[in-house]
């Protein structure tokens, strides 16, 4: 029982459905289905029980590795960042877990180890972004010391793209330049082949290779805002709610909220909606921020509290009621927008809800 009417409930048939959408941008490419971070903070296994339609999932960590395995899923699952120790191998080994190899003391690792298994490691190729994987030019010699090594290694190459979800020039021309450093490195060796993120697979077609990496767009985010999900037709799958705990006018002149960052410069009536960053609102969500009640958009006025917010709802003052429901995101709200209120991005703000709020299944 749950006496606070904060929510977050998360649509399953959307998640379904947006994998569909995923396999409409790459009809000939296999889908790593990433669900990391809890499934981008809406449950692991509950996101994956809809994705079982997924050739394989990608995670952060052996422990998110295994709470799949230990729910019974048989697929692939990538180890997104490889084994952060070399005690991890035998386990991923017993588990059958693929790997990504993207610095050399991961690949000693491999190649010290003992056993008549066929590794499946996923070379992660530094193109550009500088964070994991190994530079171009060590390719050849990484791929020829696994081929003279005692083991038996299934390779597949991947690398990562730093701004494929930026339109403006400098980004698609760094993004290009990406995607040839890939193809330059890779078109010689016949190994199966992975470089598009969501963003990647939606913009960048002719990259999708034998397998792409969506994660946000399966959630029905990360959409830039000038062409909305209504275009690639996604889903949100999480919906954020909440209702209306007080009704106030204050007179002009009057502050509201902490640090009396916000002051009414006429008679304003407001609402107290019991949302807060302590169930991850985002606090930096400015003035102005929409939010929905009884569908109406109305404005984030003053600070986010740990609690609450207020809404100025003078238009809708007849309306709008205590218990009135109210849509923080999701439904006709996009989480997108919200982070860009908040100078941040939709995958930060799914993450982060917080342990407090029940998260509701809808079938
Ligand atoms: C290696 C890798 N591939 C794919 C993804 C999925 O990215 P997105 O959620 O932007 O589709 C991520 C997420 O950060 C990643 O780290």
């Amino acid at each position: 029982m749950f006496y606070r009417p904060a929510r977050a409930y998360i649509h399953l048939p959307a998640l379904r459905h947006n994998l569909k959408i995923a396999k409409t941008f790459a009809p000939n490419s296999k889908i790593l289905a990433v669900v990391k971070a809890n499934g981008y903070g809406h449950g692991i296994c509950r996101v994956a029980q809809q994705l079982v339609g997924a050739d394989g999932f990608g995670v952060a960590s052996m422990d998110e590795a295994l709470q799949l395995r230990q729910k019974g899923f048989l697929h692939r699952i990538l180890l997104l960042e490889g084994l952060f120790s070399e005690v991890e191998l035998p386990l991923a080994i017993q588990n059958r877990l693929d790997i990504v190899v993207h610095s050399e003391h991961q690949l000693q690792w491999l190649l010290a180890y003992q056993t008549r298994t066929i590794m499946t490691i996923w070379l992660k190729i530094d193109t550009g972004m500088h964070r994991l994987g190994f530079s171009v030019d060590q390719v050849p010699s990484v791929i020829q010391r696994l081929e003279q090594n005692l083991n038996s290694f299934q390779v597949h190459l991947m690398s990562h793209l730093a701004s494929a979800d930026e339109q403006n020039s400098t980004a698609i021309e760094f993004t290009q330049k990406q995607i040839n450093a890939f193809r330059q490195v890779t078109e010689k060796f016949s190994f199966s082949k992975s470089l598009n993120n969501s963003a990647g697979l939606q913009a960048y077609e002719s990259s999708n290779y034998d397998w792409v990496r969506p994660g946000i767009l399966l959630y029905g985010a990360g959409q830039p805002l000038d062409s909305p999900n209504t275009l690639t037709q996604l889903k949100p799958v999480m919906r954020l709610e909440s209702e209306v705990i007080a009704i106030k006018w204050v007179n002009a002149g009057e502050f509201v909220g902490y640090g009396n960052d916000w002051q009414a410069t006429e008679e304003t009536c407001i609402a107290i909606i019991a949302i807060g960053y302590g169930d991850g609102y985002p606090r930096h969500a400015k003035t102005g921020t929409p939010v929905l009640i009884h569908g109406k958009r109305v404005p984030l006025i003053g600070r986010v509290s740990m609690d609450m917010i207020t809404v100025d709802i003078t238009k809708y003052s007849r309306e709008i009621q205590i218990g009135s429901l109210v849509t923080l995101w999701g439904g006709a709200l996009s989480v997108d927008e919200i982070a860009k209120h908040a100078n941040t991005i939709s995958y930060e703000l799914l993450c982060g809800i917080t342990s407090r709020v029940p998260m509701i299944e809808i079938q």
